[in-house]
């Protein structure tokens, strides 16, 4: 018997995917998982590693600030013993089940910590652009393990068809949607809000995509 999420043919995920173009897990990760992340997360704060999101995008720092305010840290999984160790090898899972079911042809994948203080958010977009063929689709894993209705950052997705769905970005959920195809954006957080956050891609990144900083 597992806690977490499985590799296996029977998960509604490929075909929800495929249908609506996203999907919610939830215990993608176990409670103990969460707290490790967190763990790093709150180490690599004291670092100070964390940069403001806008930084290195569209080189118009201001502007950026508008459409997103959230701090990132990105993360190297070639690292030796990484304490992240065990969602990579689940998104490792999750590339293969893609692959079997959806025929993605998915190669690789890039992850950051995010965290959005109180007063931020990231309006709405996309995370890919058709044609450009990179990031194929978007995995974001939520940490917040006290999280409480009115505490704000969610996350509304817009379906092709049918209305916006409002999703709690409670411990343990992992968000999943078509990154070329699927806008959305992240509501005001009124408390802190922690997440793993990345993109699986058709091709392979090598380390060049790494900011300096990233570990
Ligand atoms: C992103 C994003 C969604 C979330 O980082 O591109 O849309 O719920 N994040 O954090
Ligand atoms: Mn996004």
């Amino acid at each position: 018997m597992h806690d977490t999420w499985t590799f296996s043919a029977e998960s509604p995920l490929w075909d929800q995917l495929g249908g609506d173009g996203y999907s919610l897990i939830d215990a993608f990760l176990s409670a103990e998982e969460v707290e490790r992340s967190l763990d790093l997360i709150h180490r690599r704060e004291e670092e100070d590693r964390f940069q403001s999101a806008g930084i290195g995008t569209l080189g118009d720092y201001q502007k950026n600030r508008v459409i997103r305010n959230d701090y990132i840290c990105w993360l190297d999984p070639s690292l030796p013993d990484h304490p992240l160790q065990f969602f990579f090898d689940r998104i490792r899972e999750l590339i293969q089940g893609l692959n079997r079911y959806c025929y993605l042809g998915l190669q690789d994948f890039e992850f950051h910590l995010a965290y959005y203080p109180a007063g931020s958010y990231y309006r709405k977009h996309l995370d890919s652009f058709r044609g450009r063929h990179n990031r194929i689709i978007t995995v974001v894993c939520y940490l917040n393990q006290h999280w409480t209705r009115g505490d704000g950052g969610e996350l509304v997705i817009y379906p092709e068809q049918g209305d916006s769905i409002m999703v709690e970005p409670i411990a343990g959920r992992a968000a999943v949607f078509l990154s070329e195809t699927i806008p959305h954006e992240v509501l005001e957080a009124h408390q802190p809000r922690f997440s793993i956050t990345g993109w699986l891609t058709k091709t392979p990144l090598g380390t060049g995509f790494l900011h300096q900083q990233s570990l």
